[in-house]
């Protein structure tokens, strides 16, 4: 067994030394090699050293490097170090996260790790939060925990009876909602067709002035950090309107709700701690390993009314039974390495390390505007959407540019544009990789369009 771990562990170093000098995505050799898998179910057992030596020989250079400081794609974020050996040791220990009686350790570092959240983003003192897979499986947890809320004000029991025949909930989002919030709304029955859909303006911020009649029947879905411009919907103004009218607002904050650590980006989060509740990613912006999501709410009798159940095997405890806030039972117990993040970096570290990364989609967008390309947004944050001439150039030049291997960005289609998305979201980004990453761009951009 410990030789195995250590070998493991030298096949670990050498995976991380290969980061820089390897392509970003695989090659097309490293691809093919994934047939080395197409065998038949061995009916008798294996040594596991073949089986380790075989992931890694053929597995390994089959990953994305997005662990490594050039992969600028989706909103991906990389892997403090104080990460990758809390999730080593916490793999050792191997807890199931579902409840006080199956982990102490989890439940404790949950209560602390969310404790630490919430003053961080300065939400207000009752609200109570959850870890879960990623922001969708948050956005579905807060969207079931606004759905009990208002139909439990309109005298409906939800969980009990269902939604046939319960009073309808008006659900408003923005032009510009993420894909996983429809997912959620789908998911919890509210129809993706039925949600009202309001306007946006050029950088994707719902127009407060176009909202429809608000009530107590009324769910506001906003978001903190547009997955391709990185704006934000004005929070103050929609939330204290829909207060007013006594409407839940949520705020679908994924990787945008980490400026709040920023004393320069936290302006543009004005109002967010307004709202009723709230999703973020750690995997993102924290740079903690997948998968690892949390909700937080500002109503314990809503997220606990729609999450939690009375099993009779469940020993009722004084302490943490996180099952009571989120879908699942057994769990991974995400919140050791959010603890550990957060305790290595401290206030301090994050707002470093938010601000570094937009210092570096700030030098990325100068320099591809200097090479005469185009920014299609406000880079206010860690985004910066490009565009290299028409639709068909662009996409010839994004699909160039991932085939140089040096870095890898992804496509977007951005205000009707076919555009390359940028998004800087690694701790181990330096301004130096985005020197080596911009000559590439323009080296590739400018053969592209030359040929
Ligand atoms: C604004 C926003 N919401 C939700 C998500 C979904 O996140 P996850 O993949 O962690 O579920 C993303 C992912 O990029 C996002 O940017």
């Amino acid at each position: 067994m410990t030789n195995l771990l250590q070998d493991a562990y030298q096949r670990t170093l050498a995976y991380q030394q290969s980061l820089q000098s390897r392509p970003v995505f695989p090659s097309p050799e490293a691809l093919a090699g994934m047939t080395a898998f197409d065998e038949a179910m061995p009916p008798t057992s294996q040594s596991p050293h073949e089986t380790l030596a075989l992931l890694d020989k053929y597995g390994s250079p089959a990953t994305v490097a997005n662990t490594g400081s050039r992969y600028f794609g989706f909103v991906t974020g990389g892997m403090l170090p104080i990460t990758h050996a809390s999730n080593w040791l916490a793999t050792t220990w191997d807890q199931n996260g579902a409840l006080f009686l199956t982990s102490p350790i989890v439940a404790k570092l949950e209560t602390i790790a969310i404790q630490w959240l919430c003053d961080l983003f300065q939400f207000p003192t009752q609200t109570v939060g959850a870890f879960v897979s990623g922001a969708t499986m948050a956005n579905f947890t807060a969207l079931a925990a606004a759905r009990h809320m208002l139909l439990k004000r309109a005298g409906w029991d939800v969980e009990s009876d269902g939604l046939f025949g319960a009073p309808e909930i008006k659900v408003i989002v923005g032009d510009e909602v993420h894909i996983s919030v429809l997912k959620a709304l789908g998911m919890l029955g509210f129809g993706r067709k039925r949600l009202v859909r309001v306007p946006v303006d050029e950088q994707g911020r719902m127009l407060p002035d176009q909202l429809p009649p608000l009530d107590s029947m009324t769910l506001i879905c906003i978001q903190s950090g547009n997955v391709n411009s990185g704006s934000f919907d004005p929070a103050r103004i929609i939330c204290e309107k829909a207060h007013e009218a006594g409407a839940w607002v949520h705020v679908d904050g994924a990787f945008g709700l980490w400026a709040l650590a920023s004393d320069q980006l936290a302006p543009l989060g004005d109002g967010i701690n307004l709202a009723d509740s709230w999703t973020t990613d750690a995997h993102k912006w924290l740079n903690v390993p997948y998968d690892s999501g949390i909700v937080f709410c500002k109503h314990p009798e809503a997220l606990l009314g729609a999450m939690s159940t009375n099993a009779a095997y469940l020993t009722a405890s004084q302490n943490r039974d996180s099952a009571n806030f989120v879908p699942e039972f057994s769990r991974c117990a995400r919140a050791v390495d959010v603890w550990a993040a957060l305790r290595t970096l401290g206030k301090v570290g994050i707002q470093q390390l938010v601000d570094e990364n937009c210092a570096c989609a700030r030098i990325f967008a100068d320099g591809v505007r200097d090479a005469g390309f185009f920014v299609l947004n406000d880079v206010v944050l860690n985004q910066v959407v490009v565009a290299f001439g028409d639709d068909t150039t662009t996409q010839k030049v994004i699909d160039a540019i991932q085939a140089d291997g040096t870095m890898w960005a992804g496509r977007t289609v951005w205000r009707g544009r076919v555009a390359m998305r940028i998004s800087v979201s690694s701790w181990a980004t330096t301004r130096e990789d985005v020197v080596i990453c911009l000559e590439a761009i323009i080296r590739v951009a400018k053969k592209t369009i030359d040929e």
